[in-house]
């Protein structure tokens, strides 16, 4: 048989598909006492309802037990294709230096840089894999990933290469971004418009001429790239149809999120040190703030003004932004834990910014997101949850019994 159709579900949550922004960010649709069809073949979700109106259908029963579900997390910014961990420099930062100064050290991305250059793709695919299959299991059930570690021809090809094989055999779906100006590599050291030019003239036009890239990133940060490189790159990638995203003022402000609203950026992320003229650039595009809790908590930044955002009625998305340096963690529950103790925003705010509207944050909002028709089947079936305010209030526990993805129950045979 064909479809499958889940029966005694306690609770369907997070049933809406739109765009959240300021006060709807606090609601969440579900349905209680629910049944659930979905297509074995597509992996997707047919149709779902109240138990009192189930169908008389020709499908594989499966009893959910009185248990409930939430969509899988939407993951929209990572860097999970690296080469190696550098925990030497958090020791470095439990002694007292900061990120900028372990980087002008020669460690922070260079130093990862180094070891991915180094490293065969297959190696790399490996590595990633094996990280990609881990957050599938926390209940990641779509992920951006992001090259940057390469910051030459050959190495930001290779890194897009391995994010392509990761598309093309993940259960779940992935949007790879291209992030060549994530930081000026050691070869041009006093010459980023000589780095520039190769990314504009030599490397981007590989990226999209072998189709590699739905995004291009650029962080925008003193000491890296500034307002005028983003306008000058992303009007180059724009021309190739791919769509912009900024990693802006993370560490000071540098004017990424006007630069990012005057590209059309599909969002700014990490936004520690926005003012209100920024969400004021915000309020009037379609731009959407991208908050990622990890990194602001493992490096100790100042908390992105988040409360202030959402009560000015602009919505923002959270993800992970998983990668060696600022943020070693896939983690999206966790991610929503620290956004509602740290920036004191609901729990239900915090599941909509890492659901549907980080979906949105990855042009992804018509597959995933939401527990909706025509979406992929990938949800969370959870443990004893009696509400959603529970989720985020269990810092760090294992509040999943199952994952579903594509309608299957996920087993992780890979770590
Ligand atoms: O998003 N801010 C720039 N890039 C990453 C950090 C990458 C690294 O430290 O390796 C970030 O935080
Ligand atoms: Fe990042």
């Amino acid at each position: 048989m064909s479809e499958i159709l889940l029966t005694n579900i306690k609770t369907i949550y997070q049933t809406d598909n739109f765009f959240k922004r300021g006060s709807e960010m606090d609601s969440i649709s579900s349905i209680d006492n629910a049944w659930m069809l979905m297509d074995n073949i597509s992996g997707k979700i047919i149709s779902l309802g109240k138990m009192d109106e189930i169908p008389n259908h020709q499908a594989e029963i499966i009893d959910m037990k009185n248990r409930a579900i939430m969509p899988t997390w939407v993951d929209s910014h990572t860097h999970l294709v690296f080469a190696k961990s550098r925990e030497q420099e958090f020791v470095d930062r439990i002694h007292g230096l900061s990120y900028q100064e372990i980087a002008s050290r020669g460690g922070g991305i260079l130093n990862s840089v180094e070891h991915t250059r180094q490293m065969s793709e297959d190696e790399l695919f490996e590595k990633s894999l094996v990280r990609l299959n881990n957050i599938i299991s926390l209940g990641t059930g779509a992920v951006e990933i992001k090259s940057g570690y390469g910051l030459n021809l050959e190495s930001e090809l290779k890194l897009l290469k391995v994010i392509n094989r990761l598309k093309d055999i993940s259960p779940i779906p992935i949007k790879s971004t291209f992030l060549g100006a994530h930081a000026i590599p050691k070869e041009f050291k006093d010459d980023k418009k000589g780095y520039i030019h190769l990314i504009i003239n030599e490397i981007l036009p590989e990226v999209a001429k072998n189709n590699y890239a739905d995004f291009c990133d650029i962080f925008c940060e003193k000491d890296y790239f500034d307002y005028d490189d983003v306008i000058n790159i992303m009007t180059e990638a724009k021309r190739y149809g791919i769509i912009p995203k900024v990693h802006a003022e993370q560490l000071s402000h540098s004017n990424g999120i006007e630069a990012g609203v005057k590209v059309s950026a599909i969002s700014v992320d990490h936004v520690e040190f926005a003012n209100l003229s920024d969400f004021e650039f915000l309020k009037n595009s379609s731009t959407i703030p991208n908050i990622l809790p990890g990194a602001a908590y493992f490096l100790g930044l100042p908390n992105p003004p988040v409360r202030k955002m959402i009560d000015y009625g602009l919505g923002i998305s959270i993800a992970s932004d998983f990668n060696p340096g600022s943020s070693p963690t896939g983690n999206m529950h966790l991610m929503t834990s620290i956004a509602c103790v740290q920036y004191k925003i609901t729990p239900n705010e915090a599941i909509n910014a890492a659901t549907i509207n980080s979906a949105y944050a990855m042009n992804v909002s018509n597959i995933v997101g939401s527990i909706s028709e025509n979406k992929f089947a990938n949800f969370i079936v959870l443990k004893d949850v009696q509400n959603l305010n529970f989720i985020p209030y269990s810092i760090g526990m294992n509040i999943i019994d199952e994952v579903w993805i594509n309608g299957k129950p996920f087993k992780n045979n890979n770590l």
